[in-house]
């Protein structure tokens, strides 16, 4: 049979390969974004609960409406402003599928999609697979900033959407205010559509999260993207959400319903009961302060440079003063050779920029942490 691949150039994720290299290894691992610790306890309570009930068959397409009402008063607290649940809405399986079926709903052969470099790897698939033209842009090092003037001379008339991600990951840095007003100002200007990456909203460091929500003219043309894996440390319940103008959900439904229909049903019943107390959302930025604040003071003495880490559960380390390897064969040997797994960031760059940086996920028990900074002490 001659198969010819859409994505020739793509193979096995990073992600998947270094946890198996890892494993192979007996390593720490600190590569792929995951949390070692358990779940609230309550949570899995509700969701137990939910199923002896009986709650498990399909669900309505967009979701359960309690959980997209609750969703909506969510989003009201934080963000002031409430989304419709039944136009505006839409319960994913994860931030994954809601990226794909925005951008399959959205993106014609020849649009160009604006994004920026070190990008999550599977926003530039999922352009392609429909036809785009994905438009990497670097960010600027070393903040990990957007730089507005690249922007607006990246724009053309194929220009169709404009995917941010903050806090970002890999690189752990924000976006503020002042860009938030920049993007609404080129996006309108140029009639854009602004798709933004907001499943790290509840781990940022002393600083509020700017979201699009926030911004009346740029929700307008904007898609939000959340996940409770990230909010809630069940990366592998892949439970998210798309909040978009009714408009947009209607063509972005089109799609839902067809690549899943739906999601699981009584986990959806449990979030919405669990998202009643907003403490269960609003402290989990505490917790992975004290996490990140812990790694990186065990880190310190090592040979390793700290780049500053502002939300995710990711910490950037460079080794540029500890060797010339490029950055893939430093977290091989790493892995192998002193038994600790980590990403190499080249791999979310276009073009494979090796900067000499490493990313640790710090979404760990303190032992775990302090076993690995110890290792990395020794380097
Ligand atoms: C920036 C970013 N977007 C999207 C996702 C996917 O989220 P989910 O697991 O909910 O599909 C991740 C997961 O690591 C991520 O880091």
């Amino acid at each position: 049979m001659n198969i010819i691949s859409k994505l020739p150039d793509v193979g096995t994720t990073i992600f998947a390969v270094m946890s198996k290299m890892a494993a192979e290894n007996g390593a720490i691992n600190l590569s792929q974004g995951f949390p070692d610790f358990p779940i609230s306890a309550e949570l899995i309570e509700l969701v137990n609960g939910y199923m002896k009930k009986g709650l498990n068959q399909y669900a309505p397409m967009p979701g359960v409406p309690v959980l997209r009402e609750q969703i909506a008063g969510m989003l009201e607290l934080k963000y002031g402003y409430a989304p419709n649940p039944g136009t505006e809405v839409t319960v994913t399986a994860g931030a994954t599928e809601a990226l794909y079926a925005i951008l399959t709903a959205l993106v014609y052969k020849g649009d160009e999609v604006i994004l920026f470099d070190p990008a999550y790897d599977c926003y530039d698939p999922a352009i392609r697979l429909n036809g785009g033209v994905p438009v990497h842009i670097p960010l600027t090092q070393p903040q990990f900033s957007i730089d507005w003037d690249v922007v607006k001379s990246k724009i053309t008339t194929k220009t169709k959407i404009i995917m941010v991600n903050s806090p970002h990951n890999p690189s752990g840095a924000v976006l503020t205010s002042n860009d938030l007003q920049q993007l609404e100002q080129i996006a309108e200007q140029h009639d854009l559509i602004v798709l933004s990456d907001e499943v790290y909203e509840n781990i940022i460091f002393g600083a509020t999260h700017e979201s699009v929500l926030k911004y009346p003219a740029l929700r307008e043309r904007s898609i939000a993207v959340y996940s409770f894996g990230k909010t809630f440390h069940a990366t592998g319940w892949k439970v998210g959400y798309i909040i978009a103008p009714p408009a947009l959900s209607v063509e972005i439904r089109k799609i839902h319903q067809f690549l899943v229909f739906s999601v699981n049903t009584p986990v959806q019943y449990a979030l919405a009961d669990f998202l009643k107390e907003p403490a269960n959302y609003l402290t989990i930025a505490d917790m992975y302060q004290e996490k990140r604040d812990f790694f990186q003071t065990h880190v310190k003495a090592s040979r390793f440079d700290i780049i500053p880490c502002h939300g995710t559960y990711f910490q950037l380390l460079s080794y540029k003063n500890i060797s010339d390897l490029n950055d893939m064969k430093m977290a091989e040997m790493l892995t192998v050779k002193h038994k600790i797994a980590s990403i190499p960031i080249s791999v979310f760059y276009q073009n494979k920029q090796d900067d000499k940086v490493l990313r640790f996920c710090f979404a760990k028990g303190e032992e775990t942490l302090e076993k690995a900074a110890e290792i990395l002490c020794k380097i």
